[in-house]
């Protein structure tokens, strides 16, 4: 589809001349705003909370929480006392300390952000884990990572092995009429207790703030590990990208158990001292069109399969509700189709302006603005202080329009500062010439736009939601019927892609619809809802390598009809 590009949003943006601020602009400048410019010592939670409690945004509203039972709001004032409450119980009851890590596993809540701020207040290292994940992938995460201190809720609780996690000193659980012994504190009861006075640990830019686990297309998810340097491009992505201004209510519907959830559900809405609205539970147009009447959202953050969901709902349940305060919308995670973005203006009267960033880079790095023209279909130009380019697979730049990896230029603030006990892994991300090459393709038209072509790894998106095919594959191969497992991403118009699973099953067991509900659900508990394989195929055996390895290019070249390409390394 050819669309036009829509035309600039007229009015007082935060960054006015994009080209401009892209030619001017450097790191440094940025860091002078920071009130620990001198010192060079700084807390991620201090700046986002406690700093705005001391100032005149004392009263103002920093979370607006809402679900199916909870409605309640918060001041910066009563978030700093809170969360140093959170910060005592955690140093008093869990003996957290600099460095420990401390893991939140439990949904949305404004007892996860207590949790999240007191622990930074103490320079312990966050792992905050989406509530979907079932034991296996729990265990891994709190191993790997040697977690200290987990916070979690009864109902999550029997997914914690604490047996076989000897690291594990404290759970602290939230909810009523908890039974506390050795291993469990009672989190409410604790908090009514806790002092509201804490000294903030103040910590060195590099050192340790968040660890997100997130897939890759080989191994066990890996622990991106990100610091408290990163709140320099959080304060300034939500100031240029998000266009923050001070009367804002913004809703990012991101779960804070993913990045988005945590960059730009917690930092860069707080640092800015913007009002921050979270909603619990699950996904219903209706719902989700009531909360931004009712709260007056003025920017929206959601994901392109939560657009094309509401698109699927229609555009008469749009018009049931006054959506009149919607002044800024963004997607990000997905490609953002053109249609959508039609749509939006369609029905909402705005641009929906697509971001582009991952895990591993720790905010935004290129960008539709307020200030510039969109094209429908890119994910727009690098911010300002970022380098972007395609380069081919020895690192040398691209001209424009040619397709190849899209890579960073190393150095902005907020890339990971390591990946947790695989330094390894962390320099497999790098190539000559200081690119951080990102696993995805996309060219670079010649006005500087960047469009996404798709990842170069097997790694799968599904409804926003990153996924690495081996650890699906690993836990369906403990299944006692599967013999051989490949996994694959699907595409599918509402959630980007879908799993897709080529079975092979052992001697004595035979393909029918019991058994694969039976290894939907095995993948489901054991791992997590979102990783289980909407469909599965039973084949009498699987495309490999020689060595052994399933070629998930040719079983993606099966599904698609598409040619299986060089097949010299397969077995007979
Ligand atoms: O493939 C890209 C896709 O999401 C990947 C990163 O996933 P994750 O680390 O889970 O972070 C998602 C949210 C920050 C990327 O390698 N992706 C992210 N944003 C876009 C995108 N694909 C196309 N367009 C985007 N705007």
């Amino acid at each position: 589809m050819k669309l036009e590009a829509l035309p600039v949003i007229q009015g007082e943006h935060n960054l006015k001349n994009y080209e401009e601020e892209y030619k001017s602009f450097d790191w440094s400048k940025a860091k002078q705003q920071f009130s620990w410019y001198e010192s060079g010592k700084m807390n991620m939670a201090h700046e986002a909370i406690d700093r705005h409690a001391e100032s005149d945004k004392k009263n103002k509203v920093a979370l607006y929480y809402r679900d199916d039972k909870r409605n309640e709001k918060y001041t910066f004032k009563e978030m700093k006392e809170l969360s140093n409450k959170a910060g005592n119980v955690l140093k008093t009851i869990g003996d957290v300390e600099k460095g420990d890590r401390v893991f939140i596993f439990m949904p949305r809540s404004p007892e996860l952000y207590f949790s999240v701020l007191g622990a930074i207040k103490l320079g312990a290292i966050v792992g905050p884990l989406f509530e979907a994940f079932m034991e296996g992938a729990v265990t891994d995460r709190l191993a790997d990572s040697e977690a200290k201190v987990l916070i979690t809720t009864p109902e999550l609780l029997d997914r914690v092995p604490a047996d076989k996690l000897p690291h594990l000193k404290q759970i602290l659980v939230v909810g009523e009429n908890i039974e506390e012994n050795d291993l469990i504190a009672d989190f409410n009861k604790q908090m009514k207790d806790a002092s509201k006075h804490l000294d903030v640990e103040w910590v060195e830019p590099t050192d340790g703030l968040i660890l997100h686990y997130t897939s890759g297309s080989t191994g066990k998810p890996k622990g991106v590990l990100h610091v408290h340097n990163a709140m320099i491009q959080h304060y300034q992505t939500a100031k240029w990208v998000l266009d923050f201004k001070d009367e804002d209510v913004y809703w990012c519907t991101a779960d804070p158990g993913w990045v988005t959830g945590t960059s730009y559900g917690i930092f860069g809405p707080w640092l800015t001292g913007t009002s921050n609205l979270i909603v619990g539970g699950r996904f219903n147009p209706e719902s989700w069109y009531q909360m931004i009447e009712e709260y007056g959202v003025t920017v929206w953050y959601s994901a392109p399969t939560a657009f094309r969901m509401l698109m699927g709902a229609g555009d008469e349940v749009v018009k049931k509700f006054d959506l009149s305060s919607l002044r800024h919308v963004l997607s990000v995670g997905e490609p953002l189709n053109p249609e959508v973005v039609k749509w939006g203006v369609k029905v909402f009267n705005k641009r929906i302006h697509d971001t582009w960033w991952m895990t591993e880079t720790g905010a935004q790095l290129i960008c539709n603005y307020p200030c510039m023209e969109i094209k429908p279909g890119s994910m727009g130009k690098p911010i300002p202080g970022v380098v972007a380019a395609i380069v081919d697979d020895q690192g040398n730049e691209l001209p424009p329009n040619r397709m190849g990896n899209l890579a960073i230029k190393k150095g902005w603030p907020s890339m990971m500062h390591t990946i947790w006990n695989n330094e390894q892994k962390y320099d497999s991300y790098f190539m000559p010439g200081d690119w951080y090459v990102s696993g995805d393709s996309a060219y670079m038209d010649e006005e500087g736009y960047f469009w996404f072509q798709g990842r170069v790894d097997d790694v799968i998106m599904t409804s926003g939601e990153r996924v690495g095919p081996f650890e699906v594959e690993s836990k369906l191969l403990e299944h006692p019927a599967v013999a051989e497992a490949g996994v694959i991403g699907k595409p599918d118009p509402v959630r980007g892609e879908i799993i897709k699973a080529f079975i092979a099953l052992m001697d004595g067991h035979e393909p029918s619809d019991e058994l694969i509900e039976e290894i939907r659900q095995f993948v489901k508990k054991g791992l997590a809802a979102h990783a289980a394989p909407r469909e599965i195929e039973f084949r009498e055996k699987l495309p490999k390598t020689r060595s052994g390895k399933i070629m998930r290019r040719v079983l993606k070249a099966w599904e698609l009809d598409l040619p299986t390409g060089d097949l010299s390394t397969m077995e007979d």
